[in-house]
């Protein structure tokens, strides 16, 4: 079960993932996307996108962000929350690799996203159905 998201706390996600943003690299693309991950210890970690010239190499915004997490916090964290903006203003939900990503370490987590009709929530697994895990 996810726990609640205060709209302070949604605030300053959606914040922080805007602020990030404005590191990406993305020359290819041009589409810059920024993420914040609140964890279950209170710690909010933030990334961007990172391209490469071989495409297939690029990063996106939620995984450096959980990996930044993991790095500076070790593999035990637990993800609450994501949040993710991207300097468009056009819709763009967490792709199928960070989904499985994110459900790694947030099975309960909730996802803060600008939807097709604007600024959108969703569960982990609305975006995951039937996630797959190694246990
Ligand atoms: N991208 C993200 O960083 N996060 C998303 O949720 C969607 C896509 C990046 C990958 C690539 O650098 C650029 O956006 C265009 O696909």
């Amino acid at each position: 079960m996810s726990s609640t998201i205060s709209a302070g706390m949604r605030k300053k996600l959606l914040q922080a993932a805007t602020k990030v943003m404005k590191n990406a690299h993305a020359p290819y693309s041009n589409f810059h996307v920024g993420s914040a991950v609140l964890l279950t210890n209170g710690k909010i970690v933030t990334g961007c996108n990172v391209e490469n010239a071989s495409y297939g190499m690029t990063n996106c915004a939620e995984r450096t962000a959980i990996f930044s997490a993991v790095a500076q916090f070790g593999p035990k964290i637990e993800i609450r929350a994501v949040a993710v903006t991207n300097d468009h203003g056009v819709s763009c939900s967490p792709c199928g690799a960070c989904r499985q990503v994110i459900y790694e370490f947030g099975p309960h987590a909730v996802i803060f996203f600008q939807g097709a009709n604007g600024p959108k929530q969703a569960h982990i697994t609305e975006l995951l159905p039937e996630g797959f895990r190694l246990q």
